[in-house]
């Protein structure tokens, strides 16, 4: 479908007016609310370049729903994405990590679609120069919903794009509108346009590397206990080897490398974290649409991440995700030893 030469350059406008194309009932609004989405992670982008050198690193002083330190850029990246899909006249209303309600959309600018996002993720690790990213899913709001809420506590399944931008030694902005396709684009800072690098994403089935914080360990169920015991210390008959380990407390950049490389991502529920740690709306469900359009899978160890209903906006749910034989493999332990 996207055959770009060195001097056809696919941008990401491009892309998504060609997807626009490929749905004939399409009204082009999805197009403008992902331009919008799109500039306000070139905008993130400049700010979490240059962090050090204006002083936008350290805390802000506040403390978020989650019971959290907000960063200084947790709280600049939520006001650049609040203002840029506010701006964009296609949002009804959006959910942020940073804030603790609904954020409405009134008047001439209310649109039709409801977005979630968490502006800043991984934003313990900004201060260490260390990958951070944007993650957001886009529904549709529900018509007939009694309240703004309704349109968010349905199943993840029924989000229809999902996408995350990583701010690291290059700007990549991974996105899926569903059809089994992810693609990837890369940031040309001379243009100021995202570039298609990264064509038809697909995760490999099976992988050689497994990222879970591991300093939790003894909150663990058998499970997961289990389950990663398998992979450090394989069956020696079997004349498989170790996986190894990889973990950088960034979802958005462990996420990146498990779908170029394959291996599995997990941040399971366990005595310390009930429903786990990750949120639903805006980590979970995005990140288990993109790897299922890649080919790969997310469970919760019980259930498909998909299938979860969120009880409330900033609902947590626990996450395995990776390659499809991978996450295969952790459920036969769920059912083993849940
Ligand atoms: P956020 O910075 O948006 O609050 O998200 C942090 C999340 C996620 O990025 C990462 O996978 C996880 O926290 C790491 O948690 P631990 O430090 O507990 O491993
Ligand atoms: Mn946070
Ligand atoms: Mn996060
Ligand atoms: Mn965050």
């Amino acid at each position: 479908m996207f055959e770009p030469g060195d001097t056809d350059l696919l941008t990401l406008t491009r892309y998504v007016l060609e997807m626009q194309r490929l749905n004939p009932s399409a009204s082009g609004d999805l197009t403008l609310l992902i331009s919008a989405i799109q500039l306000g992670c070139k905008f993130v982008e400049s700010c979490v370049r240059k962090a050090n050198l204006i002083n936008l690193v350290g805390v802000a002083g506040a403390i978020n729903v989650q019971g959290e330190d907000q960063k200084k850029l947790d709280i600049l990246s939520n006001d650049i994405f609040v203002n840029a899909l506010n701006a964009s006249g296609k949002v009804s209303s959006m959910v942020s990590e940073e804030i603790d309600k609904l954020i409405h959309v009134n008047g001439h600018n209310k649109g039709k679609y409801c977005v979630t996002f968490d502006p800043l993720d991984g934003s313990s690790n900004i201060d260490a120069g260390v990958n951070v990213g944007t993650i957001f899913g886009i529904f549709l709001e529900k018509p007939d919903a009694e309240t703004p809420e309704e349109s968010y506590c349905v199943p993840g399944r029924e989000i229809i794009v999902a996408g995350y931008c990583m701010y690291g030694s290059s700007c990549n902005l991974v996105i899926t509108l569903g059809k089994n396709r992810v693609d990837g684009f890369t940031l040309d800072p001379s243009l100021g346009e995202f570039i298609l690098t990264h064509r038809n994403m697909r995760i490999p089935s099976l992988g050689k590397i497994y990222s879970i914080n591991e300093g939790n360990t003894q909150y663990w169920d058998e499970a997961t206990k289990q389950y990663i015991d398998s992979l450090k210390y394989p069956d020696p008959a079997s004349e498989k080897k170790p996986y190894a380990a990889r973990y950088i407390g960034s979802m958005v950049a462990d996420v990146h490398r498990t779908i170029l490389y394959g291996g599995v991502f997990a941040y399971p529920a366990d005595t310390k974290s009930l429903k786990g740690k990750l949120r639903t709306l805006y980590e979970g469900f995005p990140m288990a649409f993109l790897v299922e359009q890649a080919g790969g899978k997310a469970t919760t160890g019980a259930k498909r991440v998909l299938d979860i209903v969120p009880s409330e906006i900033h609902d947590r749910c626990p996450i395995f995700l990776g390659g499809a034989e991978d996450i295969e493999n952790v459920e036969t332990y769920f059912k083993k030893y849940q």
